[in-house]
């Protein structure tokens, strides 16, 4: 067991394969996955072992390069440049497998995008296109790293000044888990623990994945900082209370015009900060953003199977007879979020287009 999420990597290359941290089980056991194959990437993917937007599209980089290495190309019998246009066929059929695991989260497709991108533009022999992969996919989970604790800091800034010790309320998980390490949203809070800024996170337990209960709660418990964990129903209640300075979440997918999907149940969570006057920040990389969407309307919405809703271990909820509806997110209007804390700095949703650039607001 690692003592400290500064520690918790949930993607990691060993000279041969990827080990993934087994989101499945934390937090009661904490294991990983060995990962050989580019199909077994893709499964772990959409069986939420790698979850979280910038860990989604790192694992997809990594799985990408494993469905590189097994490409075998008829090397001598085609002619020039036939060896390289088979390989790239074949390269995006990984990156059509890789694609259909999860449709919300654009890292995913921003991650193979620019495997794929890597791949066209590289010169040199198949095996060369196959290290430069490899290279690529490390850099984007180095960045993703570095970004986070950019993300951190500049959410650190953003934060309300006054009272000086805060409460911050979070939504499922935006943590190391989530990303190369450090977290978005949990950047923020793991700043402000640092900055001595902080007394305690309140974490949604997130219905129906858990992922509140399950991963934040473990991560702050791993970093020593103090977390209480509530269903998703008592959050307005807290803020009614005056227990909630801030609220900081994550995001899957954010339009140009700023509208944000999460986790569901982030929607509801914003709408209760307008009644009680508390800020909404939302956090997350610039390979979050999807500028080619204006707006919310446009993003997918990815439906899990109803089991997540009425099956608790071995025990059913729900009576038979009854119809689910399990959509994993909900879109915020931008209208409700005070600021989008990016790599670059916080900005207002209408200024969105501005966070390409580097320029802190
Ligand atoms: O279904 P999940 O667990 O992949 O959903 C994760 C979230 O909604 C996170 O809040 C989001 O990806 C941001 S992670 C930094």
């Amino acid at each position: 067991m690692t003592t400290s999420t500064n520690q918790v990597y949930p993607v990691i290359w060993h000279n041969n394969s990827v080990s993934l941290i087994d989101q499945t089980r934390l937090p009661n056991e904490y294991s990983f996955v060995e990962i050989h194959r580019s199909d077994d990437m893709a499964l772990a993917i959409k069986t939420m072992i790698v979850r979280g937007a910038p860990a989604i599209g790192v694992a997809a980089a990594y799985g990408m390069y494993l469905g590189a290495r097994e490409i075998e190309t008829s090397d001598g019998e085609t002619p020039a440049g036939g060896e390289r246009r088979e390989f790239l066929d074949k390269l995006e059929k990984v990156a059509e497998l890789l694609r259909s695991t999860r449709p919300t989260a654009v890292n995913l497709f921003w991650a193979i995008g620019r495997m794929m991108k890597t791949a066209y533009e590289s010169l040199g022999t198949v095996e060369e296109i196959k290290q430069t992969l490899l290279q690529t996919a490390q850099a984007i989970n180095a960045e993703d790293l570095q970004t986070c604790q950019a993300i951190g800091d500049h959410g650190l800034a953003a934060l309300p000044k006054t009272p000086e010790k805060l409460t911050i309320l979070t939504h499922c998980n935006a943590g190391a888990l989530a990303t190369a390490g450090y977290g978005t949203a949990l950047g923020v809070v793991r700043s402000a623990w640092r900055e001595g800024r902080l007394t305690r996170v309140f974490a949604d337990e997130t219905r129906p994945r858990l992922q509140g209960a399950k991963l934040t709660a473990w991560e702050c418990v791993q970093e020593g900082i103090p977390v209480t964990v509530i269903t998703d129903n008592m959050a307005a209640h807290c803020m009614q209370r005056g227990l909630i300075h801030a609220v900081v979440v994550g995001a899957d997918r954010i339009a140009a015009n700023g509208d944000t999907a999460n986790k569901i149940g982030t929607y509801s969570l914003a709408i209760a900060t307008i009644a009680h006057n508390i800020p909404f920040f939302v956090a997350a990389p610039l390979s979050t953003i999807d500028f080619a969407l204006t707006d919310g309307s446009q993003i997918p919405i990815e439906e899990r199977e109803p089991t997540e809703i009425y099956q608790i271990g071995d025990t059913t909820l729900t009576p038979s007879g009854v119809e689910y509806y399990n959509p994993a997110f909900d879109v915020t209007p931008a209208k409700l979020i005070t600021a989008i804390i990016t790599e670059n700095g916080a900005f207002a949703p209408s200024d969105l287009a501005k966070a390409q650039t580097k320029q802190v607001v």
